[in-house]
């Protein structure tokens, strides 16, 4: 059954998420062909609201509303009467005056999402909110993980650094868990949070974690923005102790591991530069399936029935 608004992960039951990754994969394949556009959406027009950056989710919902020939309109939060003091309520209630149908949202303040849908009848995608969640990085993730791994059960990812703040983090452990995958944290204590989802390992040291034998290390960008407080004693401390250095990726490349990144990468502190070169560093699969993903979950939505939600 389609659902009017995609808001977490963990609200889905597991044939919703198979479904959704059964159908990017089609998707995907009309990226190869000279035409790569499907009349899916036709008529339908989708709002990018992203009141923080992005680069990658807004590029490929962009990208993925158009390959369904959908109408698309970049909402400029910068120049948009929001700077003037206008409520989310009355931007929402103003959209909704146009009869938008796909509302992407992005937004620093964790929830807000689930607010917006509960006022419109558009169907709203979370692309992000705070610290809370991620949805459609977690789905694209889980797509380019079942590239290398079709039945990926019991494979093992290590998602490495800033847990505490990182909305990927919380979406993309929850869907591979959902997926039958064993999920392992790496940090410094102070961004390692004890308390969370359950049969999650929890390692502070490096050595340790490697010594579990992941098939995958999933690092994320260190989230200088999010922290208030610091929580390292310096970028360099965090890298020598945490990072894919230049002798940790011989040790990874010896193992046949894979590197995955949600982006944007913090050079030098995540990664050494040698990674992008690393044959099995997936960053430029996951931008790619990201497009393929994401016009899944628009083709699935409905919009039109107030109040639904994932
Ligand atoms: N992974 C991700 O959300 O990247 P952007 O901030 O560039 O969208």
């Amino acid at each position: 059954m389609p659902r009017k608004d995609l808001l977490d992960i963990a609200g889905l039951e597991r044939g919703e998420i198979d479904h959704l990754l059964d159908q990017a994969v089609p998707f995907k394949e009309l990226f190869t062909r000279s035409v790569k556009k499907v009349p899916a959406l036709k008529g339908k027009s989708v709002l990018m609201l992203f009141y923080e950056p992005s680069t990658r989710t807004h590029s490929s919902f962009e990208v993925a509303a158009k390959r369904l020939s959908a109408d698309v309109t970049n909402f400029d939060v910068p120049h948009s009467s929001i700077v003037k003091g206008e409520s989310v309520r009355e931007t929402v209630e103003t959209l909704q005056a146009m009869r938008t149908d796909y509302i992407i949202v992005r937004h620093g303040r964790s929830g807000l999402p689930g607010t917006i849908a509960k006022m419109t009848r558009a169907s709203v995608v979370n692309a992000g909110d705070g610290a809370h969640a991620h949805p459609t990085q977690a789905l694209l993730d889980a797509f380019t993980i079942k590239e290398k791994f079709p039945d990926p059960t019991g494979k093992r990812v290590l998602i490495v650094g800033d847990i505490l703040h990182s909305r990927v983090a919380r979406s993309t452990s929850t869907i591979l868990k959902k997926l039958g995958l064993e999920v392992a944290y790496l940090g410094p204590g102070s961004l390692v949070p004890k308390n969370g989802p359950e049969n999650i390992h929890r390692f502070t040291n490096y050595d340790e974690a490697m010594a579990w034998s992941p098939d995958i290390v999933y690092l994320l960008r260190v989230q200088m923005e999010r922290q208030e407080v610091q929580y390292f004693p310096s970028l360099r401390e965090y890298h020598k102790l945490y990072g894919v250095t230049d002798e940790r990726l011989k040790a990874i490349s010896d193992k046949g591991l894979y590197l995955m990144h949600p982006g944007p990468v913090n050079r030098g502190v995540e990664l050494c530069d040698a990674v992008m070169d690393y044959e099995r560093t997936l960053i430029n699969d996951q931008v790619e399936n990201g497009i393929a993903v994401r016009m899944a979950v628009l083709y699935w939505l409905k919009p039109g029935v107030l109040g639904g939600e994932a």
